[in-house]
């Protein structure tokens, strides 16, 4: 786990090293793109060395337009032969159509093996690009540069990239691993406040599975952290990448179990997500720090923590302007999608849940109790 001492955190770049043997790769934390060239340039030649001529297909969508054709030209300078596709922002893209657009740029600037993919965006532009590297010539090398909260905590680093179909989200994918990831915080200037909360929540998720002394941490920084501190947003970008990727170097392929601890508020988040039909009523980070309120009130419920803990948990979320109930969704909607799906053989829905700030279980909850709490969160009014 990460060292206790993080008073310097964020203050210079930093680098995390994800360990996956081979297929190692390094996150840069920074502010700006100066140097992301050389940086690409070190991480394609590890990968498949010696090659003069390497095209790039570099993906944006419009939100990010001028920082990816910004990556484009750091790339240039590092002899690469890039070029820019952009994709319609928005979940629609996270789509085999624009998988298709992709491949067919890749095919017209006669991208080989060595090719890469950069994706330059959210958690959309670096699945549907991701997922294009994972299977254009049976893979080619990725270079992620995420521009939003989210993306740079979360989808950037772990492997895990794919499309949805309709009213099947993430269900054509692949494990890809990228070559690098350059998380730019200065990006994060021009997100929305909505996204960069929703990002915030997946960072809460981290300190609660994991790292009390990070938990606590946020308590302090909450308030800069929304600010856009950029010293506070790189401490917390790579404090999240370093307890991600011990995770994900643990249990890469989701084979182990220890990747389940990232589904603390997800069993129920993703239910959220799916009683409100991915209208976005509730965005992902959203509904994971309403489902973060609701699980620690299960993992009160069985004397796991006290209420005080309990509090502390949804309060931080709430402090960052998330939700923590969903007044009006259907109770009895959200209690089966709960379920559904996710039922082990004793008909029992797997949760993970907190011990204590720092530390989850998986524990088995049953229908009655699943039952409950999703009545208590949709209750009009209830805070
Ligand atoms: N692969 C994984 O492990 C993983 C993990 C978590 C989430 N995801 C996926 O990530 C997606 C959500 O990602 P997201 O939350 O980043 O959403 P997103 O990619 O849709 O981005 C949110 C919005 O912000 C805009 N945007 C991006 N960067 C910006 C910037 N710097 N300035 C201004 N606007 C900017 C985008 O155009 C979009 O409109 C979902 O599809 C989810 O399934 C994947
Ligand atoms: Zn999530």
């Amino acid at each position: 786990m990460p060292s206790a001492s993080a008073e310097n955190e964020g203050a210079e770049p930093s680098t995390v090293r994800v360990e996956l043997g081979q297929r190692s790769y390094d996150v840069r934390v920074t502010s700006g793109i100066a140097g992301l060239g050389a940086f690409a340039g070190t991480a394609l030649e590890a990968r498949s060395p010696g090659r003069s001529r390497r095209a790039a297909l570099v993906v944006g969508d419009a939100h990010v337009e001028s920082i990816a054709r910004a990556v484009a030209e750091e790339l240039r300078g590092a002899g690469l032969e890039p070029r820019v596709t952009l994709i319609a922002p928005g979940e629609e893209s996270k789509s085999l159509n624009t998988s298709r657009t992709l491949f067919e740029a890749l095919v017209e600037a006669r991208a080989d093996r060595h090719a890469c993919v950069c994706a330059v965006g959210g958690g959309v532009v670096g699945d549907v690009a991701g997922f294009v590297a994972a299977t254009y010539a049976r893979g080619i090398a990725l270079l992620m540069v995420p521009t939003t909260l989210l993306a740079q905590v979360d989808s950037a680093v772990g492997g895990k990239v794919g499309v949805n179909l309709p009213g099947a989200k993430n269900i054509i994918g692949a494990f890809h691993q990228p070559v690098g990831v350059w998380s730019d915080v200065g990006a994060l200037r021009t997100l929305p406040d909505r996204e960069l909360r929703c990002g915030l929540a997946e960072v809460i998720k981290y300190g609660v599975i994991l790292d009390r002394e990070f938990f606590e941490m946020l308590e302090s920084d909450v308030e800069s952290l929304l600010a856009r501190d950029e010293t506070k947003l790189r401490a917390v970008v790579a404090r999240s990448c370093r307890l991600k990727a011990d995770v994900v170097s643990a249990d890469e392929r989701e084979q182990t179990g220890l990747r389940a601890v990232l589904n603390f508020g997800h069993t129920i988040g993703h239910a959220i997500e799916a009683v409100d039909g991915y209208r976005g009523r509730f965005r992902h980070g959203e509904a994971v720090a309403a489902g973060m309120a609701a699980e620690a009130r299960l993992a009160t419920r069985r004397g796991w923590i006290d209420e005080a803990t309990e509090r502390r948990i949804a309060q931080l979320p709430a402090r960052a302007g998330l939700p923590t109930t969903v007044p009006g969704l259907d109770p009895d909607a959200l209690t089966r999608a709960v379920r559904i799906d996710k039922k082990n053989r004793d008909g029992r829905v797997r949760f993970v849940l907190p011990r204590e700030i720092g530390h989850v279980d998986e524990t088995d909850v049953d229908d009655d109790a699943i039952a409950q709490i999703c009545h208590e969160i949709t209750l009009a009014g209830h805070e």
